[in-house]
């Protein structure tokens, strides 16, 4: 007993290297619901295997369940139960267990097993939640066979869904019917899914090139059916792409999406049912950014492809998740550089690794791709598990090369479909399919950090020597790390523009702390791209000049790097401004740069979403870790200089190009058009940085007169970070216009929340007792307090102290509701060191505020104290 209450005060960790597998396994499992708005009777009977020591006991997880019985062989069996486990000691080898359970899906605001959101019952088990549904050996290598019977009111929940086919359906006493699903595939019960409701549904179909003919539907609200072809449109492609590019083709003759207002996360691939979070599947023009766009059709393609990589082959435990969603994200990133435009998709998701991935990996809670300890699994669905995870597959595939890399996924496909399998396992079957040696690579895998690389470049006689060092940081519990293996790509270019490398580009592979490459016969010093495509997820500093940055902008072929030349010249810029307004010196902005940004600008060649994308200056956070203290206003001041100094210098090329890309058109999604509207917004921007009555009309215009959610939300942003006469209004007229559309009105939040004017606190705090906030929708809460306390670093990190008071306070306030969220608002707070001492001692302050709450779940626990020690 005195054990429990001290397992209670700290948490206990999971440890890799205790895996061993499991006493039992269960082959098949019938669940039967029966589904009441205030109590959900569940019954299941399943078939268990002994495949461990002959001895032990049966023990099953189980949380928040009500027991009713449980009945082994068709008898009474005797049993032990505590807060998380059931316990039958002396079971034979091979027998039938029958559970009855009742549970209580209207009072779950967690999100995880069976709840209710909007009137609809739904399920989210990825990755514990099945526990909550009935008592079972809820791990990823038990996998078994599902028969689910759904009975309920025919009126309030007239569509029933589970895994696999429906089989049978009929009426039942009192207004209620039934439907009985079969799931053929054996699964792990994470991928266990159940929806009652009333949902309309679009439908579609897609023949497989073995001549499947397979039917697709979408469910979701009737007021939102008209938001729902973009993902259909989405699906069939994602599923005739994975045929053309992997040879997968679905394996079922239905594939159901629904989608779902209260959602945890993005979405959820369960077996030929997948549930999404209403904002990764609705969009339509009207209420739907190019962004969204965007976004809907990567989740879309991302679940899908998890029928493949993640339900065919699963993982074995949850240390191996980067199996699947590593490899899933890369898949994804692939499908939509190939929608798209790749050059375009590769510098978006480089910035979300840098911003939010590179932050993680140097924070407290840093860990590696493959994790090896948690307290709470919930929180290790990372930046680094999906982002980093999907850039060690991404090195791979370019170490191998694609033709390899699609010999060796054939392999993996034919070796471990229908298992459960780990990390290593991927790998082995990377190097078996492609003969080529990981062994060093691996390390990606175990060591956490982000490798610092430095590049020095000499030339001497006609020989050119690039010298390579590299280090990796220390991180929680790591330290003297081993070197890695990093494929970087290299060009060569002459003073001409000529690339002078055979094939354009190389790949070195740098394995030693410190390597030397060189090239001979060169007649004179070339200029070198190094990591073009950003090969590697690394931090790189090269002694390139800043003529050499230039000249790499007009001329790399590569146009990630002309990219990133850019991104390095305003780093320095910005970065040089802070330190000289701190001195009392002004900016001075360098002419050559203004230049080579001006023959960007104008280059009718160039495709304009990528020219919108060479005029995104680095964001605040993305400079704050440049700097070993964040100085968060001087950041904030510098960029919005040299924003203006920009728009300044550059202000008719901008006009001139808003104006060219405002053609009225009628919304489409297409890359072109997509193109247009990122580069119009971008300039319009930067002139709201410079705004006089002109502009502010532009500005206004567009808001009043958009035909697409793109422009009106991008003006509706401006406005509202701005001085303008019109903003008050702006706010109200967005909020009438919209308030009736979840999706739209969290944007009227999260704009709110990004503006950097010094009233946001009060306009914050305001909005946080704003009758249309509500903590228990996931969605609200991440469209004010994430965006506010994750991309408005200035304004969270005032340094009065409000931001993370405010912080505090909600996550306090969510915590005993839904600790999943919580605990994501709490790595907010997580790199206090990387500030100065007056907000250091503020943060540690809030962080431990809450760890003093009472009842404080494992989740916020494991995050917080894990940042304070
Ligand atoms: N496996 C899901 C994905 O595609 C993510 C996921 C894990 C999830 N746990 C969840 C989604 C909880 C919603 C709720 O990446
Ligand atoms: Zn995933």
């Amino acid at each position: 007993m005195l054990d429990f209450t001290a397992q209670e005060a700290a948490p206990e960790t999971k440890y890799l290297r205790d895996y061993k597998i499991p006493d039992f396994t269960i082959e098949t499992v019938d669940l039967n619901f029966d589904l009441h708005d205030n109590v959900t009777h569940v019954t299941s009977r399943m078939h268990i295997k002994r495949q461990g020591e002959k001895d032990a006991p049966l023990v099953l997880d189980g949380k928040d369940i009500k027991l009713i019985s449980v009945i082994l062989n068709n008898a009474n069996a005797e049993y032990e139960v505590d807060d998380e486990t059931l316990t039958i000691h002396n079971v034979p080898d091979e027998f039938d267990l029958m559970i009855v359970n009742d549970i209580d899906p209207a009072s779950n605001t967690a999100l995880e097993g069976l709840y209710v959101s909007n009137g609809m019952f739904c399920t989210q088990c990825e990755a514990q939640g099945f526990r909550r549904i009935t008592y079972f050996i809820d791990r990823p290598d038990v996998m078994s066979k599902y028969r689910v019977r759904i009975e309920a009111n025919n009126a309030k929940y007239p569509i029933l869904l589970s895994n696999g086919n429906e089989i049978e359906r009929g009426d039942a006493a009192d207004g209620r019917h039934f439907v009985v699903w079969d799931d053929p595939f054996p699964k792990p019960s994470y991928l266990f899914a159940l929806v009652g409701g009333r949902l309309g549904m679009v439908e579609d179909s897609f023949t497989t090139k073995s001549g499947m003919d397979v039917v697709l539907r979408i469910f979701a609200e009737e007021q939102d059916l008209d938001k729902c072809p973009h993902a259909m449109d989405s699906l069939i492609k994602s599923m005739k792409w994975d045929e053309d590019v992997y040879g997968l083709e679905y394996d079922l003759e239905i594939f159901n999406i629904v989608a779902v207002s209260h959602f945890n996360m993005g979405a959820m691939e369960n077996k030929s049912l997948n549930i999404f979070n209403t904002k990764c599947v609705l969009a339509k023009a009207e209420t739907a950014t190019d962004t969204d766009f965007s976004f809907v059709e990567a989740v879309v393609a991302h679940e899908y492809f998890h029928n493949w990589t993640g339900n065919r082959v699963t993982c074995r435990d949850w240390f191996q998740l980067s199996l699947k969603e590593g490899l899933t994200v890369f898949r994804d990133h692939e499908f939509s550089s190939d929608m798209g435009s790749r050059a375009v998709c590769r510098i978006n998701d480089v910035r979300t690794l840098r911003q939010h991935q590179f932050a993680e990996d140097s924070s407290p809670m840093a860990h590696p791709v493959r994790p090896e300890e948690y307290m709470e699994i919930n929180n290790f669905y990372t930046m680094t598990v999906y982002e980093k995870g999907a850039e060690v597959i991404r090195m791979m595939h370019r170490i191998l090369g694609p033709e390899k890399y699609r010999k060796a996924m054939d392999l993996y496909f034919e070796r471990h479909d229908g298992q459960a399998v780990t990390c290593e396992d991927f790998v082995k079957a990377m190097e078996d399919g492609s003969g080529i040696d990981l062994s060093q690579f691996r390390l990606w895998y175990s060591q956490a950090g982000t490798p610092e690389v430095d590049v020095k470049s000499s030339f001497n006689n006609g020989k050119y020597t690039l010298t390579f060092s590299q280090k990796i940081p220390d991180t929680r519990g790591q330290t003297n790390k081993k070197p890695m293996h990093i494929p970087i790509e290299l060009g060569l270019i002459d003073r001409y523009g000529n690339e002078l490398l055979p094939n354009e580009t190389i790949l070195l592979d740098l394995k030693k702390s410190e390597q030397e490459f060189t090239f001979e016969g060169l007649e004179h010093k070339p200029i070198p791209s190094i990591l073009r495509g950003f090969s590697a997820p690394i931090k790189l500093n090269t002694d390139l000049t800043r003529d050499e940055q230039i000249f790499l902008i007009g001329h790399d072929s590569d146009s990630f790097n002309r990219w990133e030349a850019a991104q390095e010249i305003s780093t320095d810029i910005i970065l040089k401004l802070v330190d000289d307004l701190d001195n009392g010196r002004e900016l001075d902005l360098d002419y050559a740069f203004i230049d080579a940004i001006r023959l960007v600008l104008t280059d009718k060649s160039l495709d304009k979403a990528f020219i919108g994308e060479m005029l995104a200056l680095p964001s605040e956070g993305v400079l704050g870790q440049k700097m070993d203290t964040i100085n968060v206003d001087g950041i904030h001041e510098a960029r919005k200089l040299v924003v203006a100094g920009l728009a300044t210098a550059l202000k008719d090329e901008m006009l001139a190009v808003y104006h060219e890309c405002n053609t009225g058109e009628s919304y489409e999604f297409t890359p072109e058009a997509v193109g247009r509207r990122r580069l119009k917004n971008m300039v319009l921007g930067y002139l709201m940085e410079i705004a006089d009555t002109e502009i502010y009309q532009i500005c206004k215009n567009q808001f009043y007169n958009a035909n697409n959610m793109t422009d009106e939300i991008s003006a509706f942003t401006f406005l509202v970070n701005s001085n303008s006469p019109d903003r008050d209004k702006a706010i109200t007229n967005f909020y009438d216009k919209w308030h009736h559309d979840q999706l739209v009105l969290d944007k009227w939040f999260s704009a709110q929340a990004m503006s950097s004017r010094e009233d946001v606190l009060d306009q914050i705090e305001k909005l946080n007792e704003h009758k249309d906030f509500d903590l228990k929708t996931p969605n609200r809460v991440r469209s004010l307090i994430s965006v506010f306390c994750g991309l408005n670093q200035v304004r969270f990190h005032d340094k009065s102290g409000r931001g993370y008071e405010f912080l505090g306070k909600n996550i306090k306030a969510l915590d005993p509701l839904n600790p999943q969220i919580a605990a994501g608002l709490a790595k907010q707070l997580t790199r206090w060191k990387s500030f100065d001492e007056n907000r250091q001692n503020m943060m540690k302050k809030t962080l431990n505020d809450i760890l003093a709450q009472d009842g404080l779940s494992k989740n916020v626990h494991e995050i917080v104290s894990k940042s304070l020690d």
